[in-house]
């Protein structure tokens, strides 16, 4: 159900759970303080409590509570790129909630570009928000996306069509360096560029944000990864610029030749895939992997491993989720290095 501004503040304030547009995909959103629409957030997604919550805030000010320790080149990167799409990791105040940092020591900030969004976190003061998918899904960037995953009675303030269609870039401060805990709409070089040096990517064995241990972005669809272009036959996830000689039909995620276009698209095409009845497809994984394409190639995998893997459940499996607070908490070089 589409609401309005006012309608979207008076339900947070009240302890409704609220999905709101930012420029990278939907978030269902819940007041940072108000323990009980937290707690419904993780129930709604079907998300891990070990998964922890990004903040949402309107400005630097409302920022300032919730930091322990300002990190080197915290305000480099927050005066280069808030409002806009990048995820800052830095050590929490006590005035977050155990259960927003999923018993971490730092907590992830953000100030979202979308206008709409900003307003309301003016009103409502620091919101967490994670995607607006139930987990394992692909993210929504649409309000229908939204409605297809928690129903049309769904309260969504309504922000149109996501601007860059994927998740904000998360960094992290290790060992003094901001390191990449999760690629996402905000490129490398454009980070690169204002920190003056090389920022290194945690590895897929040993990741910095929990997240990236869960299982994502999948339709129902089995997916398959081609790498040689002219050989995908059937169904094919591919680009509007290319042609497949081989294949039954294409589904066109854009031209390669425009990487931001292909981001807006990503997910919107791989719940096409559903909306359609498609149960199998092959996506085209024949393209060079760097800057946005290599982001876009990342959320590909994980959206065909879910069936690589054989196991279905959204969100990974239990094991994964004791580990993960086991390989960032109990970790000596993890817990103090990272945070
Ligand atoms: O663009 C975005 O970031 C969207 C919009 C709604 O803002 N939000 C989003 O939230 O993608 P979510 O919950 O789907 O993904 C948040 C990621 C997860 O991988 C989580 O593990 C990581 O952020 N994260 C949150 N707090 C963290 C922390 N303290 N340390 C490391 N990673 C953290
Ligand atoms: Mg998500």
């Amino acid at each position: 159900m589409h609401i309005d501004l006012s309608k979207a503040i008076a339900h947070l304030n009240t302890g409704v759970i609220v999905a709101i547009p930012t420029e990278t995909v939907y978030g269902l959103a819940a007041p940072l303080f108000l323990e009980n629409s937290v707690k419904q957030i993780f129930t709604l997604k079907k998300r891990p409590p070990s998964n922890p919550l990004i903040v949402h805030i309107a400005d630097r000010a409302q920022a300032e509570p919730l930091i322990d320790q300002i990190p080197p080149h915290f305000d480099t990167l927050a005066d280069a790129f808030w409002p806009g799409p990048v995820t800052l990791v830095v050590p929490a105040s006590p005035h977050v909630p155990e259960i927003v940092r999923a018993g971490l020591p730092t907590v992830a900030l953000r100030i979202p570009g979308h206008p709409l969004a900003r307003a309301l976190l003016k009103e409502t003061g620091p919101l967490v928000a994670p995607s607006a998918n139930l987990s394992g899904r692909p993210s929504s960037t649409r309000p229908r996306h939204v409605e297809d995953d928690f129903g049309l009675e769904f309260p969504v303030l309504d922000g149109g069509p996501c601007q860059k269609g994927i998740e904000s870039t998360i960094l992290i401060n290790k060992d003094n360096e901001w390191q990449i805990g999760r690629l996402g709409a905000l490129s490398i070089n454009e980070i690169e560029a204002v920190l003056g040096y090389p920022v290194k990517s945690a590895s897929a064995e040993r990741p910095l944000c929990p997240g990236q241990h869960f299982r994502h972005y999948s339709p129902k669809a089995k997916l398959q990864i081609a790498e040689c272009a002219l050989e995908i036959s059937g169904v094919v996830v591919g680009f509007s610029d290319r042609l497949y000689p081989k294949a039954a039909r294409v589904i066109p995620l854009g031209p390669l030749s425009d990487p931001a276009a292909l981001s807006q698209n990503l997910y919107r095409t791989l719940r096409a895939l559903d909306e359609e009845g498609i149960e199998e497809a092959h996506i085209d994984f024949d393209f060079p992997k760097e800057g946005h394409l290599l982001t876009i190639s990342e959320r590909l995998l994980k959206a065909a491993a879910r069936h690589s893997s054989g196991a279905g459940g959204a969100g990974g499996n239990s094991s994964g989720n004791a580990s993960l607070r086991d390989s960032v908490n109990s970790d000596s070089s993890a817990s103090k290095e990272i945070f």
